[in-house]
């Protein structure tokens, strides 16, 4: 079932439509002498000039078939070129979301970025909700590929914020020394990072900052604008480690998210520094809990809860957050959908870590390690950054609690190596339920 709003939205491209078998219209012919000869005053040279690069740009596209843009995606290994075909290509390549944007846009950034042997990369972005759908003959794929198998078309995603579900969510502190969950949220109606205009991401501050600031109690705070905060405000957020920087990856430039940085971007905190929003970095929202010390069932409580309340005072106002049954929440990149959650401790193994059957209990445990400076860094000394590998096709409570179950497990194992005792590789848990 797709929502009102996405139906609403699949109306809006009348105009789209005109534009587009006008556009087949002067395809192969000169667009300037066209233009010309249309004359002042009516609606069409309006529009036309109004839109002259853009639809200039899709006039000449259209010179060449799809198989002369086909990309060179020989040396790539991401999974939007594993699912990518000319045939594909050629369905898609003129295709329009509501928001004008195109599939030479979500795959620019995988185009750029070949990828490294043996790290598969996704290779595709989406500039809006509309794009899982206009383009899912590649973003289908990708998410199969992505997230083990998860077929979008047939399966339903289940979430579940109910924190009271988790059990033996206490960690022992003489290993765990943080506890953090995140997700991200993207704002119905608004294009996301890659695709946003200025006034769109203008806006996407607006409302979410406005909703912030009807929090309560031991979650109340206040937001700090990247461009306006103080050298002060600076320098403190840089030392709680909560400031994000001007993306410099080519992954995210390439996705064209470092555009007009840092206009309206910020960062909002409750007082106590244990609830954190992210806004416009590569999603419209981050939303982070977070504190020293191993209670995951406290930090997981506030996450639900605070998250409720954000969802609420953004529907007070009329919004409502992108999300369907089949990929649950929408983001920006096909890795984070679903739950978008990433449950994770920093966890001090010096014994485990050492052992050659560290990566396989890991992997059966469907977890995932960092270093703890991030993703991308290497784990530096006996502290992981230990967190659920999926995101898709479990709930929330769920991945929270298998990363609870699985921390725990690891810990147990270290007790043992302390003593000189034996360890088992546990069996692999499925990512579905059969
Ligand atoms: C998409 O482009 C068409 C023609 O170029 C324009 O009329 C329409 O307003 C655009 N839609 C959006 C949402 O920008």
């Amino acid at each position: 079932m797709r929502t009102p709003h996405l139906l609403l939205t699949r109306l809006i491209p009348t105009s789209r439509e005109m534009a587009s078998s006008f556009t087949r219209l002067i395809s192969g012919r000169n667009t300037a002498v066209l233009l010309a000869s249309l004359g002042a005053g009516t609606m069409a040279t309006g529009f036309l000039l109004s839109e002259n690069s853009s639809l200039a740009a899709e006039a000449k596209k259209k010179l060449y078939p799809p198989s002369s843009d086909y990309p060179d995606l020989r040396k790539h290994n991401n999974c939007m070129a594993s699912a990518l075909t000319p045939a594909i290509y050629a369905k898609l390549r003129d295709k329009l979301t509501p928001n004008n944007w195109t599939l030479d846009q979500c795959i620019q950034t995988g185009v750029d970025n070949p990828g490294h042997p043996f790290i598969k990369t996704v290779g595709c972005v989406a500039g809006d909700e509309e794009s899982y759908e206009v383009f899912a003959d590649l973003f289908d794929p990708v998410i199969k590929d992505r997230h083990n198998g998860y077929d979008p078309r047939t399966m339903i995603h289940p979430t579940d914020l109910d924190s009271s579900k988790l059990t033996h969510g206490m960690f022992d502190e003489n290993y765990v020394l943080s506890s953090r969950v995140r997700t991200g949220r993207s704002i119905r109606g608004l294009s996301l990072p890659p695709a946003c205009s200025r006034a769109e991401r203008r806006e996407v501050e607006r409302v979410v900052v406005t909703a912030l600031a009807g929090l309560k109690g031991d979650l109340a705070g206040r937001y700090y604008s990247l461009g306006e905060m103080t050298e002060q405000e600076q320098q403190q957020l840089i030392d709680d480690h909560f400031l994000f920087d001007k993306p410099v990856s080519p992954l995210l430039t390439c996705a064209f998210m470092a555009r007009d940085w840092p206009d309206a971007r910020g960062i909002w905190h409750n007082n106590e520094k244990t609830f954190l929003i992210w806004v416009n970095e590569e999603d419209h929202t981050r939303v982070i809990s977070m504190e020293k010390g191993g209670n995951m069932k406290r930090v997981f409580e506030r996450f639900c809860r605070g998250l409720k309340q954000v969802e609420h005072l953004i529907q007070e106002r009329g919004w409502e957050f992108m999300w369907n049954e089949h990929l649950g929440y929408i983001l920006t990149c096909p890795s984070n959908l679903g739950t978008g959650l990433r449950a994770g401790v920093h966890v001090r193994l010096p014994k485990l870590s050492k052992d050659p059957r560290f990566s396989k209990i890991l992997d059966n445990l469907r977890l995932q390690k960092r270093g703890t400076g991030g993703v991308d860094t290497a784990a530096t000394g006996d502290t992981f950054d230990i967190s659920n590998n999926d995101r898709l096709g479990k709930s929330e409570v769920e991945l929270v609690q298998l990363v609870v179950d699985g921390v725990n497990y690891l810990i147990e194992c270290e007790k043992r190596l302390e003593k000189g005792q034996d360890i088992k590789v546990p069996a692999p848990i499925p990512q579905f339920k059969k």
